[in-house]
């Protein structure tokens, strides 16, 4: 299946159209009185994504018939940490907007590891009970995974405790500074991805330059586990220039 792929000239260009497309959902939901199930992910790449949605609330866009689950987090990672994902989400989205706390899911990585399969378990079953995910937002890492599949993931994959990369931990010390990167993390699947009916994947910069070219004109492999979403009908890439300079062909060009 070839993958929609949308060029903007930069970084803030393609956060503010994925914010634009998270918010038509939103809306287009709650006139038919639905709820949107959104998938989010944390890292630099969406974070102007959020800033767009925050500046959209502030506008009037609610936020109380959408129910969030984001992808991954690290372990082990108390949630009070700087460093971890459930913190960069109400720095960045989640205290500035009215979503219901109840409708804000995140995995738990201050679980005793004895407890983590039956979070994962019920994580799966929480999303199935929502109706599934309306929308996935999703980063790459310079290795190709998205959420934290590493490379050898398998396409049926499901949420669970990872290892994590020495590529993968290598890029987070620069935001993890004096302290340790942790040497797991916790999931969303491969699989628990491709479920969602529309998948926005975003990546910015020269630095994801080559996995976006591999992703989207490479074979379909568990060493490039982005390349997974070449079998899901509904998939738009959004780069920036950057990011795009190793496409040797572009669906559209903005
Ligand atoms: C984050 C996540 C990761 C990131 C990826 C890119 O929730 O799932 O897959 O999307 O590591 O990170 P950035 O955006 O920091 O380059």
């Amino acid at each position: 299946m070839t993958m929609y792929v949308r060029v903007f000239s930069n970084a803030n260009a393609v956060g503010a159209a994925a914010a634009q497309e998270i918010a038509a959902l939103v809306k287009a939901r709650k006139t038919s009185n639905g709820t949107c199930v959104l998938g989010l992910a944390a890292g630099a790449t969406p974070i102007t994504v959020y800033r767009v949605l925050v500046r959209l609330h502030r506008g009037g866009l609610s936020f109380l018939n959408a129910v969030t689950f984001n992808l991954d987090e690290y372990y082990p990672m108390p949630a009070s940490s700087p460093h971890s994902y459930a913190r960069f989400m109400r720095e960045n989205f989640l205290d500035y907007v009215d979503l219901d706390p109840a409708n804000v899911h995140v995995l738990d990585g201050s679980l005793r590891v004895d407890r983590i399969a039956e979070h994962c378990e019920r994580y799966e079953r929480c999303i199935a009970a929502a109706g599934g995910i309306d929308l996935q937002l999703l980063g790459i890492g310079r290795n190709g995974h998205i959420g934290f599949n590493e490379p050898g993931s398998r396409r049926t994959s499901r949420t669970r405790l990872v290892t994590l990369d020495e590529a993968t931990r290598r890029d987070a010390l620069a935001s993890f500074g004096e302290d340790q990167v942790p040497q797991q993390a916790i999931t969303m699947g491969v699989d628990s991805i491709l479920r969602a009916r529309r998948i926005l994947l975003l990546a910015v910069g020269s630095h994801k330059a080559t996995i976006v070219a591999k992703t989207i004109e490479g074979k379909v492999t568990d060493e490039v586990p982005a390349s997974f979403l070449q079998q899901h009908p509904n998939v738009s890439v959004y780069v920036d220039r950057a990011a795009a300079e190793s496409l040797s062909r572009v669906s559209q060009k903005q």
